[in-house]
């Protein structure tokens, strides 16, 4: 017999209505946007409950030090480019992350992408002027688009609807990828894409060298695992727009209670996490597995709050807190937070972003960051936890599959008049291929703690 909602339960999913919420878009036609609801709501969920569930545990395991969270992708994703190489790419990168931090720290890791569904930004400032003229700002592809007219910047709520079947048919591809053979280790070689000249690459070479003998020997010894065919892989974005969550959500049939369909894993950002507001209403009344942004004004009590709003029976991987304190302040506003909620003795799984804190602005005029200040955030998020004796649970990073040059520094040394050569990025800059490996290298030394 399939479980039947409260009807409480049900009308508490609209009670957002009614707080205050930032970084919605003012959609010019509400009666277009209630339709688009409709619409939404009469189509198939992108992801199941149970899904979302395996997810919470295996977070859970990452908050206790057991697995490791690798969570990647594009500030913004874009239509446009929800095309088959770029998702392959990304994909490749992942898994190759994936690969090299669990061969160099020895954990299970969840491999997770800021894809098939990461199309909403909040912004700073609602307009944006250019020579003199002021046009909406752009809010991701699920609101309006990029070019700067006044017909492409109107808010359109369409655009959920296309944001919708994006995500569907990137989750198709991700799906097909990652059990349909591509994720089989024994192709660990064929992922690697640059040339292995480049330091990370030849790096990378030695390890799959070493993965390949050791499955050779698991082969010769008559083992054969399906676990190293397929690769469990989930989706993840931003939960900015509620006038696309709420509709994706449903009611699962075997336990009466909402999960958010549109991906396995939402989180609230640093913008939106107002405790009394709107976001963490809404997330607070999902079951799935949910994280918020803390910035560096985040006090304990903030993060306590947090907790008892989202994870009030303390559900170990129900809720993940990332971190994005910047280089130049973690080491001074983590400790305060790890030491009160690691007293309280409640379940938190602790991940650290460490490219939102630490965005700048470089002399050729591109927002930019430093490959650097990205590390050193990593490094003090390490330090801070093991100072505190609390786990680092993972790593949330803005990356692509591409050859970009959007941030500073790596071991292709991009410089400042590098920037120019392949800047694509819409919204934030993002590692390229070769800086996210070198990345999952350096990290993999951290979680071993050497
Ligand atoms: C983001 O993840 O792209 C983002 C806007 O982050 P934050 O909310 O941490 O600023
Ligand atoms: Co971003």
């Amino acid at each position: 017999m399939s479980a039947v909602a409260d009807a409480a339960v049900v009308a508490g999913l609209d009670a957002w209505r009614e707080l205050p919420r930032r970084h919605q878009p003012t959609w010019p036609d509400a009666d277009a946007v209630g339709r688009v609801s409709g619409e939404l709501a009469s189509l198939p969920p992108l992801v199941f409950a149970g899904e979302a569930d395996v997810l919470t545990a295996h977070l859970g395991a990452a908050g206790r030090g057991e697995a490791f969270l690798l969570q990647g992708g594009d500030c913004a994703e874009t239509f446009a480019e929800a095309t088959a190489d770029n998702i392959r790419n990304k994909i490749k990168t992942i898994l190759q992350m994936a690969v090299v931090l669990t061969y160099g720290g020895s954990l299970p890791v969840i491999k997770m992408g800021r894809m098939a569904g990461q199309y909403a930004k909040p912004r700073s400032s609602d307009d944006e002027t250019r020579d003199g003229v002021t046009l909406p700002a752009y809010r991701g592809d699920a609101v309006n688009a990029y070019a700067f007219t006044p017909a492409e910047r109107v808010p359109d709520p369409r655009r959920l609807v296309e944001a919708y079947h994006r995500s569907a048919a990137t989750l198709n591809l991700i799906r097909a990828f990652t059990t349909g053979g591509f994720a089989d280790l024994r192709r660990v070689h064929e992922w690697n894409r640059g040339f292995t000249a480049n330091p990370a690459y030849a790096r990378y070479e030695e390890v799959a060298g070493d993965i390949d003998r050791a499955m050779r020997f698991m082969a010769a010894c008559g083992a054969d695992f399906d676990a190293l065919r397929t690769v469990e892989f989930f989706a993840s974005h931003e939960a900015l727009l509620l006038d696309y969550e709420r509709p994706l959500t449903r009611i699962d049939s075997r336990t009466g209670t909402p999960y958010d369909c549109s991906a396995h894993f939402l989180w609230i950002g640093e913008r939106t996490r107002q405790i009394d507001g709107a976001h963490v209403d809404f997330l607070s009344r999902v079951r799935n597995p949910v994280g918020v942004k803390l910035g560096p004004t985040t006090t304990a009590d903030d993060a306590l709050a947090l907790m008892d709003r989202l994870n009030p029976n303390d559900v170990p991987g129900r809720l993940t807190f990332i971190t994005r304190m910047g280089a130049s302040r973690i080491r001074d506003t983590l400790p305060p937070l790890l030491e009160k909620v690691t007293a309280s003795g409640r379940p938190v799984t602790w991940v650290s972003d460490p490219m939102h804190g630490n965005t700048i602005t470089s002399a050729s005029g591109f927002k930019t960051r430093r490959f650097d200040d990205v590390l050193d955030e990593v490094r003090g998020f390490f330090e801070a936890h093991r100072s505190v004796g609390s786990v680092p649970g993972g790593l949330h990073v803005e990356l692509t599959g591409d050859d970009v040059t959007e941030v500073l520094g790596g071991s292709e040394a991009i410089d400042d008049d590098g920037l120019a050569r392949r800047y694509e990025t819409l919204v934030d800059p993002r590692l390229n291929h070769q800086q996210s490996l070198e990345m999952a290298f350096l990290v993999a030394e951290m979680i071993r703690g050497s």
